[in-house]
């Protein structure tokens, strides 16, 4: 999808809602229509127009990016003000659309007259009514175009590529924050351009947490590590999860993993066009449940990845909306026990008219070192 036919879809928007016009305040928003990657933007779409501010940092960068924008730099935040002011008033726009998940309390100002540059949109707005606009470009941004798609595969691969890597730097002594950083140099020198987040890396009883930070914990004989990291390509990240043990294995670390294996195989198995997102879950915990662990497995089996690494649609199990082709989302049920460890595997997949294309290639059977 080139950038004029996502103006067109905001335009579609425009018109569903009946507003004028809609000021973006989000920066993964701007970047999503416009091209550009900078930090400091303002962009409003009106039918027939759509004017990119940003300040003089960026002046070179703007005109180099920014397509489908009349681009606009400005020395400072008055005089962005008095641009969309003017613009307001001069085409006589009397519903404006504001991002009001971007958009802070602080931001509206004692009143609709606070003056120019004392609060970040309300008083750009003034004159015309302003109409909260909540997730409407996310929504676009949740069916991912070809090019998206590639890109995410790319990332995908070099994150493949990265587990490859350090599985084979695990051994007993290693701590996970070496771990991590050994990780995140092979990635970023193989061409990442960021981290999605920062890399987990959790050894032994730590994997038991499913949001842990590295520590200076070492590997031990005898405890899983767990891996979850994603790399960014054009912007676009990617997500993966893998747990292995160091030997010696015994019967729990195998028949928990085989576990949650069976159930990231349920989820990726049910995700396909026109399943409603909960119905994943579902199948996952599903398997979780009748191994006997239910309440080891206490987060969502996944959630759509792009611009961001935690975007639409969710999959949580109360999640109604029919998964479509161009979503890319992730599988990752888990089972996780204090004292002794977790697992969880997640691969990341693009739906398809026919299916699901699984992205993540790294081995999902049980790996032990
Ligand atoms: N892979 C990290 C997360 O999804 O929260
Ligand atoms: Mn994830």
């Amino acid at each position: 999808m080139s950038i004029d036919s996502r103006l067109d879809g905001v335009r579609r928007r425009l018109a569903a809602e009946m507003v004028d016009a809609l000021l973006v305040t989000n920066m993964i928003n701007i970047r999503y229509l416009t091209g550009f990657t900078g930090t400091n933007a303002y962009l409003l779409i009106t039918p027939n127009s759509a004017r990119f501010y940003s300040d003089g940092r960026y002046a070179v960068q703007a005109a180099r990016q920014v397509s489908g924008s009349e681009v606009n730099i400005c020395v400072s935040h008055a005089e962005v003000s008095d641009a969309l002011s003017s613009i307001v008033k001069g085409q006589k726009l009397r519903r404006v659309a504001y991002e009001s998940t971007d958009v802070t309390v602080a931001s509206r100002g004692p009143s609709w007259e606070a003056p120019p540059g004392l609060d970040k949109v309300m008083t750009y707005l003034v004159g015309a009514e302003a109409v909260p606009a909540a997730g409407w470009i996310e929504e676009l941004r949740e069916v991912k175009d070809a090019d998206e798609i590639a890109s995410i595969r790319r990332a995908a691969e070099l994150g493949d590529a990265g587990f490859d890597y350090i599985r084979k730097k695990v051994k007993p002594g290693v701590t996970e924050r070496e771990l991590a950083l050994d990780l995140e140099f092979f990635l970023r020198s193989e061409g990442s351009e960021g981290m999605s987040f920062d890399p987990i890396v959790a050894a032994a009883e730590n994997s038991a947490l499913p949001h842990a930070q590295p520590t200076d914990r070492a590997v031990e004989s005898g405890g899983f590590v767990l891996f979850d990291f994603g790399c960014i390509v054009d912007g676009y990240c990617s997500d993966m999860t893998r747990t292995l043990v160091v030997g010696p294995l015994d019967d729990r670390h195998r028949e928990v993993y085989e576990t949650v294996l069976a159930a990231q195989s349920a989820g990726l198995a049910t995700a396909s066009p026109g399943v409603p997102c909960g119905d994943v879950d579902r199948a996952a915990r599903r398997v979780v449940e009748d191994a006997g662990y239910a309440e080891a497995f206490m987060h969502g089996v996944g959630h759509g990845v792009g611009l961001q690494i935690h975007e639409a649609p969710s999959l949580k199990i109360d999640r109604k909306e029919p998964l479509e082709p161009g979503h890319v989302i992730t599988v990752e049920p888990g089972a996780y026990f204090e004292g002794w460890g977790g697992i969880r595997i997640e691969d990341l997949a693009a739906v398809t008219p026919d299916g699901l294309d699984v992205l993540s290639r790294a081995p999902r059977e049980l790996i032990v070192v």
